[in-house]
């Protein structure tokens, strides 16, 4: 893709480079230019500057500088035209590509709107907490729990009054219709299917913002202990759950160190901002996602994870840590004493008491060890025992030989067990089948053995799925042909209706697909696993249209096969209770079938 000159200056010109470098460093005017810190290397006095005139900046203490493209590509971690297109949108100009999907501008069109109603409705909601007398419970809610009127303003936090249709009557006189509203996400259909109701009535509105500091939704929290205690905007064209996290836009303006505090709720954010820990995002209520990760990976290669000392907590931490893993970032977790959150931590201990916990924060491994520690009586043998059948599975995941040794002695002296005892167990877990081609991109490692068994000693059936969806990944035009022929119900394994259904996906856009794409689609750890090992099966397709039809040829047996097999047993089990009413009828069907497989 190439950019044409005129066009590269008109994004150039349209993109002040003060004003984005301003999203996210704090400059001040000096003389001609502007200075502050470095983004890009750690300093304590500024030696950053933008100068306006030449549209360029340079840092003198570490020497890089550049021209707002360059800026974004290193701040944002994007290519060249990545860059071009990112700031192309933020100032609004559509690419001559763009200019002729009518599609496309279809959709920026309704973005747009949609950023502007949102705004508004922020405002709103704002003005609502600080200046209506329906709002001064909600202020005060907020103050009982130690947020400031500054914090308010910086993360343009509101209130929605409990009317039934206060934001809709706002926004209909500024010209807006219901039914957009409706799509916005702020309001909702009455049964009768023609009146509109606010969805958001009596709360604490938190605006989401995206890393361009648009507001993308909303969430609102009740002011007791009424049931939901948020409520959030539904999926809309601008707001995607699974896409964002609360708080990066601020964060991203504020990193100083190459690292990044993952927390789960909007208070936890925004208490700890408060106090002065400003690189905290929340995963939006929801188990964190790859494309989450893969955010996050843009911007720095330590993250932190925080998340509340519950058992919702530790589960979505082992959940999030692998994903957060296989972006390539480094995981850390900070314990925090059972029950507290890092919002209730931080205003019980202090700032330093919490920059301590996460400087303290364990590794993948010890959190684990730690969580399974919890969960055994070590004072009783049985229990002890018990405890290490779970940990050396964990153990054994450890490629560092020097760190391997290590856990060994620390756990056998914890344990009271020989560091021998230990090691033979150890031996067991890892003896392994000599299969090849394991590892993969994502460097996930294959561990379980007992799975590695299952698919080494697969059925026929079982192989022409994995190697029919290896076909599908080479060529799209082989995905097609499959399902000329075949529907995805052929497939009889669970785990790969969800990879083909990942393929699919990936396909939908585009026309070629590598394996490592295909995974990003993929969310549960365990199919990544699962993919990972099929697409890293060594399948030699000299004869591809061969294999294909035999493939295929396979998968109609085998669902004719099952069917008939279900049939048998059915007559088997009416003729053991006598009845013999459908005997005729199913044997002709069980014929019928047969015969269809001979002329598969
Ligand atoms: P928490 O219950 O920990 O919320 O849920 P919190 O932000 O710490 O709020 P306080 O301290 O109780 O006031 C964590 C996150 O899960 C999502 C929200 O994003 C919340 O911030 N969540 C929680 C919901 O979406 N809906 C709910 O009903 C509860
Ligand atoms: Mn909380």
């Amino acid at each position: 893709m190439k950019f044409s000159e005129d066009l590269l200056s008109e994004i150039r010109d349209k993109n002040d480079i003060v004003t984005v470098v301003s999203e996210y460093v704090s400059l001040k005017k000096s003389g001609k230019n502007y200075i502050g810190l470095c983004p890009f290397h750690s300093e304590k006095t500024p030696s950053f500057t933008v100068n306006p005139d030449k549209q360029m900046f340079y840092c003198f203490g570490c020497g890089v500088g550049g021209n707002v493209y360059t800026f974004i590509m290193q701040k944002e971690h994007m290519s060249f035209p990545e860059a071009v297109r990112f700031l192309a949108e933020r100032a609004g100009i559509i690419l001559p590509e763009e200019k002729e999907d009518p599609e496309y501008l279809e959709k920026l069109r309704l973005k747009k709107k949609f950023y502007e109603i949102n705004r508004i409705a922020a405002r709103y909601f704002y003005n609502c907490l600080v200046n209506s007398d329906q709002g001064v419970r909600a202020l005060n809610y907020l103050k009982s729990r130690g947020i400031s009127i500054t914090t308010i303003k910086s993360f343009g936090i509101g209130y929605s009054l409990p009317d039934w249709e206060d934001l809709i009557c706002y926004l209909k006189a500024k010209g807006y219709k219901e039914t957009t509203l409706e799509k916005a996400g702020l309001a909702i259909k009455r049964k009768n299917g023609e009146e509109f109701y606010d969805r958001f009535r009596g709360r604490i509105m938190f605006p989401i913002f995206d890393i361009q500091n648009n507001i993308i939704g909303f969430g609102g929290r009740v002011l007791d202990d009424s049931k939901p205690k948020y409520l959030n905007s539904p999926e809309t064209e601008v707001y995607n759950k699974r896409k964002n996290l609360y708080g990066l836009n601020f964060v991203k303006k504020h990193l100083v160190d190459d690292r990044i505090l993952i927390v789960e709720g909007y208070m936890d954010v925004i208490s700890l901002h408060q106090y002065g820990i400003k690189q905290a995002v929340a995963s939006l209520g929801t188990s964190l996602t790859s494309e989450q990760a893969k955010l996050l990976r843009r911007y720095v290669k330590n993250v932190v994870v925080a998340y509340d000392a519950d058992t919702a907590g530790i589960s979505a931490t082992l959940r999030g840590m692998d994903i957060l893993k296989n972006a390539g970032l480094n995981v850390k977790v900070v314990m925090l004493p059972k029950g507290s959150d890092p919002d209730e931590y931080i205003r019980r201990f202090g700032k330093e008491a919490f920059l301590e916990k996460v400087d303290k924060a364990y590794s993948l491994i010890d959190f684990k060890i730690k969580h399974l520690e919890n969960q055994f009586d070590l004072k009783n043998l049985q229990g002890r025992v018990n405890f290490l059948n779970r940990v050396v599975p964990i153990i054994s995941e450890i490629d560092n030989e020097i760190e391997k040794d290590a856990y060994i002695k620390k756990l056998s002296q914890k344990l009271n067990i020989t560091e021998e005892s230990i090691r033979l167990e150890l031996k067991k877990t890892s003896k392994t089948l000599p299969v090849n081609g394991f590892k993969h991109n994502k460097g996930i490692k294959w561990n379980d053995n007992k799975e590695r068994l299952k698919i080494i000693t697969q059925s026929a059936n079982i192989k022409a799925e994995r190697d029919l969806i290896n076909l599908m990944i080479t060529d799209k035009s082989y995905y097609k042909r499959i399902f000329q022929e075949i529907d995805i119900d052929f497939f009889s394994d669970e785990d790969h209706k969800q990879i083909i259904k990942a393929i699919s996906k990936g396909y939908e856009n585009k026309n070629n697909l590598n394996s490592s794409e295909v995974i990003d689609y993929l969310e549960d750890e365990r199919l990544i696993r699962k993919a990972s090992l099929i697409f890293s099966g060594e399948v030699f397709f000299t004869e591809t249209e061969r294999v294909l039809q035999d493939c295929i040829k396979t998968l109609k047996t085998h669902k004719l096969n099952k069917r008939i097999q279900s049939l048998q047993d059915r007559l088997k089990k009416l003729e053991k209770q006598g009845d013999y009413s459908e005997s005729k009828q199913i044997l002709a069907e069980i014929k019928t079938l047969q015969k269809q497989t001979r002329i598969i």
